[in-house]
């Protein structure tokens, strides 16, 4: 078996670099460990950029996002028990987030790909990655009880955190950088509307809350706990009333409360490998980067990742021109870092750090004040959230 781009992984990155190269005349065959249903279905990522949304939909993946996201103009702020919206739209001279599960996309990027007739095989776990220095390296890998193998030009490495692409990469060839943080989310999905249609961030003494959604209907909400806590912990009563004492205000609000139909805890870490590139391996998406979900990077910079390392593939089979190749990883990382940046400083700012609590806690407030009452420093919150340019 070979093809020219062998993809390990069907998540987002995976996908969408399969439909590029798709939609620039390139093969590829695409393994993915997980079933079907199993990808369609697993709850992760909610706010796209507004150039992530443009993507989408230049690669002809957007005709449902565009009917059923929910574009978000502006987000609501919480501090000392206080809301204050920012118009993101207005600050960043009018980008946008939608808010659009990942699961969906993934349901959209499986459809657009099985219309394709090229190769997108589930339940195929990938081994081991052989030969990356050479110019025909192997993907082994594991199907239906069998040992096979995939020989392609280039592997892309797109099996995420705890793939084996990044793994695969010899020691001394590639460095990491990051921290774990001593905090988790819980994550819980709710019938319940959510109580304001834009996605709250509340600082609270008692630790960070979020609200989200997935629909009219449904609310997404996190919240802040410690890091070793267990979800059997986590009682319906109690998730409830630690959400209303986070999200209350002076002025009364109040969450509207449901039947709790999931429940999840997320370790945050902050990590990257550099470089992305090892021979005729390149990695995208989190399995060469993770960001705490604080400022709903990941996906997003995945997708940074998957446009520059397309834009290679296709300058390299279209006019046998190696220099985007070459550079893939210098490119990918400008806009990985200053993401990691933006992701780890509102993840600084937002939660409750116990070891530090009295003069942190001021320095946050400093802050969140300084955002809601000094445009620049609004605008530049908003450029970040709603979305840095790519580089390709
Ligand atoms: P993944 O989605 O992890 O996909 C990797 C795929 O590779 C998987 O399907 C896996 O099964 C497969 N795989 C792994 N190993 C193998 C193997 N050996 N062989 C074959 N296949 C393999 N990001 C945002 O931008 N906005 C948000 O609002 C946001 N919120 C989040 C909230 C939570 C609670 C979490 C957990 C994450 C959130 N993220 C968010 C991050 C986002 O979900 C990830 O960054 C994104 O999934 C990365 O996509 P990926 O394709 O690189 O990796
Ligand atoms: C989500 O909808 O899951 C979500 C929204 C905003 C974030 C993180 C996650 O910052």
């Amino acid at each position: 078996m070979k093809t020219q781009v062998g993809i390990v992984g069907a998540g987002p990155s995976g996908l969408l670099l399969a439909q590029m190269l798709h939609l620039a005349g390139i093969d590829s065959v695409i393994l993915e460990s997980r079933p079907r249903s199993y990808i369609e279905n697993r709850q992760r990522a909610g706010v796209l950029e507004h150039g992530v949304v443009r993507t989408l939909a230049d690669c002809g993946v957007g005709a449902r996002l565009a009917r059923e996201g929910m574009v978000h103009e502006g987000i609501d702020i919480r501090f000392g028990e206080t809301r204050h919206r920012l118009d993101v739209k207005a600050l960043s001279g009018g980008q946008c987030v939608t808010v659009y599960p990942q699961h969906e996309i993934v349901k959209d990027l499986v459809a657009a790909r099985l219309q394709t007739d090229r190769p997108l095989w589930f339940e195929a776990r990938v081994t081991s990655l052989l030969d990356l220095e050479t110019s025909r390296p192997r993907i082994r890998f594991e199907q239906d009880g069998e040992t096979r193998e995939l020989a392609c030009d280039f592997v892309a490495g797109c099996d995420g955190f705890h793939g084996i692409s990044r793994p695969a990469i010899p020691g001394g060839r590639i460095d990491s950088y990051g921290r774990d943080y001593p905090f988790a989310w819980l994550g819980i999905l709710a019938e319940a509307a959510p109580a304001s249609h834009e996605v709250i961030y509340a600082h609270h003494k008692r630790g960070f809350a979020l609200q989200s959604m997935r629909s009219p209907t449904v609310s997404r909400l996190y919240l802040q706990c410690p890091v070793d806590d267990d979800v059997e912990q986590w009682s319906d009563d109690r998730i409830w009333s630690e959400l209303h004492a986070r999200f209350a205000t002076h002025d009364g609000f109040r969450l509207n409360e449901g039947r709790i139909v999931q429940k999840s805890l997320t370790p945050m870490r902050s990590f990257v490998a550099a470089p992305m590139r090892h021979g005729r391996l390149m990695l995208a998406g989190d399995a060469a980067h993770i960001v705490p979900p604080t400022g709903a990077k990941g996906l997003n910079s995945a997708v940074g990742d998957v446009r520059v390392m397309a834009a290679a593939l296709e300058a390299y089979y279209r006019h046998g021109d190696g220099d985007l190749l070459e550079r893939y990883s210098e490119i990918a990382l400008r806009r990985v870092w200053k993401t990691q940046r933006f992701a780890a400083s509102l993840c600084t700012l937002l939660h409750r750090f116990h070891d530090e609590p009295r003069f942190h806690m001021r320095m946050q407030l400093a802050e969140l004040e300084q955002i809601v009452e000094d445009p620049r420093a609004a605008e530049l919150f908003a450029r970040n959230y709603t979305g840095l340019p790519f580089d390709v």
